[in-house]
Parts: structure tokens; C-alpha cells; sequence
């Protein structure tokens, strides 16, 4: 007996899931019970340098040679994009193959008729390299967790951003600076916009929330923000306040109402907090279940081989499960069915705010300013107002808010956006308090 495999792209992935196929075989073998081959490899040139050189007769250019391919019993797509690749795995399900894919924007705006197809033929479709890398998120949430409620899942999820985010805290540096940084040493693509934007991590939060509660959001469901408006200045005041700014991904059950909440955005978490610790280009995730308390995962977010072992880890399993008499045709998302819930609108989620404002030093601003809250029901918890430049006499004034409604909070920006001493629109931050944890 062995399990064939076959590829779909063969670039950065697909070259470390080859080279973990051919040069672990003894030990795959030992895992499965039988040897897993490589069989096939659909790119789009086959003559181009490979990462890894796959054996003479590998690539092909024509993915219908591992699409329907009897031969082949998982199809890994790791080419990316949503076509050709959604037309290739529904394909791949319905000619019966089990899918393996590390692709999360695919999954996130079509996840739904993909995984209700694999459903219905039976078959299994494996995503763990689509989240957070090497870290084993999906299967801990699918099956380990499985017993809980879940009440909160909090994530560092794109490295790109974590490690702008970091050489901002460390060094001082503009987004700017820093983002040239991350691109010189690899850290960024040549064009950064879906992960500075948020979108990437956007992706990956909608895959979380769908597997923590069953229920699929759209992307238009999901408050994203990404990280190119935060300023040096706020990096110093976050660390005079105790704070740590991250791009936070989060999907939680309010306690209150039982609705979800679900955002990502620049956050303001707490030095101390595990999260906040998290540098460089390295992801983690901490999930609250009612049973198991905090469950805290981290490391390697992307790269050849951290995303090749989540990949390979994934056919190991699908190769063990398709041997399996008493196999299920469980659903892979880890739920019977789905919930028709929809998540809460942004702007009734309940937070505590940091603002800043640029303003022109003159009397009355701050109590303008506060005035503008007020009536809006945001209460303020902190000032702080540093001397004016003495070149400009503009300054900075900043505010912690107490807990209320984003909607509320935006109305009272919307209000005092008018005045006359500010400078520009204020610049906010959601502050992550963790409650309870
Ligand atoms: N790179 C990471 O660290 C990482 C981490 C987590 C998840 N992912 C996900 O993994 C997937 C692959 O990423 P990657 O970095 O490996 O991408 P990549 O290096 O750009 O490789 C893409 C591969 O797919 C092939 N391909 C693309 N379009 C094709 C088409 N229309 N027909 C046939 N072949 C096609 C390419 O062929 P050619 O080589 O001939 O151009 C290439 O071999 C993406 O969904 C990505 O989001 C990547």
C-alpha cells in the first residue's frame, strides 16, 4: 500500500512539502503505516529553478495531471489565488481526492462551498498550514479543544505585520522605515498591501472563527484594520502607559449578550501579557476554553519549511484517517452542522479606547475635546498632555477612555472633528485589557 500526492504549485511551499516527502520518507512511513509518494506536481513553468529540484518527470503544466488523476489520492494545493485554485480543488473533491491547502484566502471567500462539497462526497479537506504556519491552531481548536466553549480567540497572525510592529516599538522607526526594513531582509513581499492592510490576517481570523463557533463570517462581517496610519508617537506612549501595540485578531463570545465579536485591529495589549511578547516575525495565539482555561500556541507563522511541516502533518493525517474502516465522513471543520448566527455589527462592540490627538496648544481644546466624548457616553479615564514643540506649538494630547461602544466613540470623533485647534483626525487604539485572564 502507499498514499500517492500530488501538488498544485510547487513555488515556496510546495518545494518545502517535497523536500520533507522525499527526504523523510523513512520516518512518514514509520508515522502511517506506509510509504507517502510524491506522484505529481502541477506550475506554471515547468522548466523554471526549484527551491528544492524535484525528480525528472515531477512537474507538469498541466494541473488536470494531478486534478482526477486516479493515481493520486490527495491533491496539496499550494499555487494560492482564488482561480484557478478554486476551480481545481472543487474539482479534485469531486472526483473524489482528499484536499490538503494552505490557502486562506480561498478558504475564507469560498470556504463555504468548498467545504460543504467535501462534506458531501465524504472527503476531507486539511487546512492547517492556512493559519499561523507551523503552529498546530486548527487541530487544537478541532479536536483538542473540542470538549469547550470557547470563549475567546486572540492572535498575532501575520508575521509581516509583527515584525513592522516590532521594529516600531524597539527602534523608533516610521512605518515606513520599517517596512523597507522587513522587505530588504525578506520579511515583506514587494507589495505588502494584504498584509499591512490587514487582510491576510483578516483571512485567517474568519478560518478561527468558523472553527471556535461554527459560525462563517464574511469578510465584510469582520472590523479590519491594518497597521499603516500607527506613528512613532504612539509607540512611546503606549510604553509610558504599560502597553504594547499589536495586530490583534480577535473573535469572542460577549459574556453579556452571547453575541460575537470578532475584529482585528492595531491593538494596545498589556506589557506583562503573554502576547505582547510575542517579536519579530513569529505568530502566536491564545485560546480561552470553559474547560481548559488559557491554551497558549506560538511560533513560526510562514516560511518554506515551518508552513511545509503543517502541510505534510495534514496528509499524514488524511493518509492515517482514509485507511481507517471505522473512518467518519466527519466535516473538517470540526462542527455537525453550522450555526445561521451572524456576528455582531462593529460598532456595537464595547471597548476601551486609546486616542490621540494632534491639536494646536490652546486653552479649552482638551475640554472641547472632552466635551465631545462626553456626550457621546465615553467617559474618560486617563489624560495625558505633553509640553508643545516649540517650534510648531502643536502637541499631543492622549486619552485611555473607559469601555464603550466603538459606534459611540466614532460619533464623538465625528463632533469634535470640527474644532478648529486639531490638526488632523485622531489616531485610535483599541486597548485589550484580557479580562479575567
Ligand atoms: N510562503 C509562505 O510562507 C506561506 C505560509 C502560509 C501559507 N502560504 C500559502 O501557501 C500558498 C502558496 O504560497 P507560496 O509562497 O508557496 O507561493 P509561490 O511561491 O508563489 O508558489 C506558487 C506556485 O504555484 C504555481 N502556480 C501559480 N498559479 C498557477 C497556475 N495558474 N497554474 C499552475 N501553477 C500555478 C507556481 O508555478 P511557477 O513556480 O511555475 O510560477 C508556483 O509553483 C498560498 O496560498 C499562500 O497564501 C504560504
Amino acid at each position: 500500500m502507499q498514499t500517492n500526492v500530488g501538488l498544485l504549485g510547487y513555488g515556496t511551499v510546495g518545494a518545502g512539502v517535497a523536500k520533507i516527502i522525499t527526504m523523510e520518507e523513512a520516518l512518514l512511513s514509520q508515522k502511517v503505516g506506509w510509504p507517502l509518494k510524491l506522484a505529481r506536481a502541477a506550475v506554471r513553468d515547468p522548466s523554471a529553478a526549484r527551491a528544492f529540484p524535484p525528480p525528472p518527470g515531477l512537474l507538469t503544466a498541466d494541473p488536470y495531471e494531478v486534478v482526477g488523476n486516479p493515481d493520486i489520492q490527495v491533491v496539496v494545493e499550494v499555487m494560492g489565488g482564488l482561480e484557478p485554485a478554486r476551480t481545481l480543488v472543487l474539482a479534485a473533491l469531486e472526483s473524489g481526492q482528499h484536499v490538503v491547502t494552505a490557502n486562506k484566502a480561498l478558504l475564507a471567500v469560498h470556504g463555504l462551498e468548498i467545504f460543504e462539497t467535501a462534506a458531501r462526497k465524504g472527503l476531507e479537506i486539511f487546512f492547517e498550514a492556512a493559519v499561523a504556519g507551523a503552529i498546530p491552531v486548527i487541530r487544537t481548536l478541532k479536536e483538542g479543544l473540542a470538549a469547550n466553549r470557547i470563549q475567546s480567540v486572540a492572535g498575532i497572525l501575520n508575521g509581516t505585520t509583527n515584525y513592522i510592529l516590532t521594529s516600531m516599538t524597539r527602534g523608533g522607526a516610521t512605518f515606513g522605515e520599517a517596512l523597507k526594513d522587513a522587505q530588504e531582509l525578506g520579511y515583506a513581499e514587494a507589495d505588502p498591501t494584504m498584509d499591512v492592510e490587514g487582510t491576510d490576517a483578516a483571512h485567517k481570523l474568519v478560518l478561527l472563527t468558523v472553527l471556535a463557533y461554527g459560525v462563517f463570517p464574511t469578510l465584510d462581517d469582520i472590523r479590519a484594520e491594518g497597521i499603516t496610519k500607527l506613528a512613532p508617537a504612539d509607540f512611546r506612549f503606549a510604553e509610558a502607559l504599560g502597553y504594547v501595540i499589536k495586530l490583534l485578531a480577535t473573535a469572542a463570545e460577549n459574556p453579556g449578550d452571547g453575541k460575537l465579536e470578532v475584529r482585528l485591529q492595531p491593538a494596545m495589549i498589556p506589557r506583562g501579557h503573554l502576547l505582547a511578547g510575542v517579536n519579530g516575525a513569529m505568530n502566536a495565539i491564545m485560546i480561552r476554553g470553559h474547560a481548559s482555561g488559557d491554551i497558549f500556541l506560538s511560533g513560526a507563522g510562514a516560511g518554506m519549511m515551518p508552513t511545509a511541516s503543517a502541510v505534510v502533518g495534514d496528509v499524514v493525517e488524511i493518509a492515517r484517517l482514509a485507511s481507517s474502516r471505522t473512518r467518519t465522513t466527519k466535516p473538517s471543520l470540526g462542527w455537525h452542522s453550522l450555526k445561521a448566527e451572524t456576528v455582531k455589527p462593529a460598532g456595537e462592540i464595547r471597548s476601551r479606547h486609546y486616542l490621540r490627538f494632534s491639536v494646536r496648544d490652546r486653552p479649552g481644546v482638551l475640554a472641547a475635546i472632552a466635551g465631545a466624548l462626553a456626550r457621546h457616553g465615553v467617559s474618560i479615564a486617563q489624560v495625558i498632555q505633553k509640553e508643545a514643540d516649540p517650534g510648531t506649538g502643536h502637541v499631543h494630547l492622549v486619552m485611555l477612555t473607559h469601555s464603550a461602544p466603538e459606534a459611540g466613540l466614532r460619533a464623538a470623533l465625528d463632533d469634535a472633528a470640527s474644532l478648529e485647534s486639531l490638526l488632523g483626525p485622531a489616531m485610535v487604539i483599541r486597548v485589550e485589557e484580557f479580562a479575567g485572564g
